[in-house]
């Protein structure tokens, strides 16, 4: 049985129709107090209970430890709970003394209601280990290449950044042309970034621009602005989690962008490739 979380219902059904697996019935109440109550309808028998829930908001963390308790208390023989996106996954660290390891705490509350964790394209590989049970990791990167427009021209696959041109090679490999290069980025706040562009020519050619996450839109924004300004002929933005958090929609629009792609790890109007093939592979 797949049981989605509310952010996650396309990509639950998705995952039904992969696996052969039934979809639960589910319900996302509130009570007047602002109390959640995520609940199965009562199923016959449960056997495996998939709970797939992108945890981008709190509430959705909430949700997600209650549709896990939900299914236990239906007599599910095993959890298996996917996080196509690990909200807080990106604090792995404390970055300053002081700081709670915000992966690690979040990684354990869900542990308590599971025997098996999959996560899609964590930010930081090392979140894994903060896990109590067994976690798998899928790689989804190479699915973004299937949404891409067949006839770029001459096409350059960037990373603004060192850290996600593995991401940009998984693009390019699927798509099946194209150079790999990246940009060299310094992040000055939550909102702020410096890309320093590298050597490589991109008049004319069209840029597929490749991150794990686009969340406020900045290190888009500014990728896109450089790209355009050294007259690439198109700027192209795929990444496999589309937060697109405040007004990061409007800037990357306002700087030029040509197309937006992504997946359904986080359902949004820029989702246009399932990962539920990869996960079903690993079920
Ligand atoms: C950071 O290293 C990630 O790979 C993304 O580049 C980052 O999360 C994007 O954040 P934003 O959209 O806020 O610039």
């Amino acid at each position: 049985m797949i049981v989605p979380g509310s952010e996650s219902q396309a990509l639950g059904a998705a995952l039904a129709a992969e696996t052969g697996d039934s979809l639960a019935e589910v319900s996302y109440e509130r009570f007047p107090d602002g109390e959640r109550m995520a609940s199965v309808g009562a199923p016959e028998s449960v056997g495996r209970a998939v709970v797939v829930a992108a945890t981008t908001t709190d509430a959705a963390h909430v949700e997600l430890l209650q549709l896990q308790d939900a299914v236990r208390e239906a007599g599910a023989d095993e959890v298996v709970t996917v996080l196509p996106y690990m909200g807080y996954g990106r604090q792995e660290r404390a970055f300053e003394p002081g700081q709670p390891v915000s992966a690690r705490a979040v990684a354990r509350a869900v542990s308590t209601g599971t025997d098996r964790v999959v996560l899609v394209d964590p930010h930081e590989a090392s979140v894994t280990d903060f896990f109590d049970v067994p976690c798998d990791v899928v790689r989804a990167a190479s699915r973004l290449a299937a949404p891409l427009p067949s006839a770029l021209t001459d096409p350059l696959f960037l990373s603004p950044d060192a850290g996600a041109i593995g991401l940009a090679e998984s693009v390019r490999d699927a798509y099946g042309r194209g150079a790999v290069d990246y940009f060299e980025k310094v992040r000055h706040s939550g909102t702020e970034v410096e890309i320093t562009p590298s050597d490589a020519g991109v008049e004319g050619r069209d840029v597929v621009v490749v991150d794990d996450i686009v969340a406020t839109g900045s290190t888009m924004s500014e990728s896109i602005a450089v790209l355009n300004d050294r007259e690439a002929a198109g700027v192209y933005v795929t990444c496999v989690h589309p937060l697109f958090a405040r007004s990061a929609r409007a800037k990357l629009e306002r700087a030029g962008v040509e197309g937006i792609y992504a997946t359904d790890t986080i359902e949004r109007d820029v989702t246009a490739v399932s990962v539920a093939p990869a996960v079903a592979d690993v079920l």
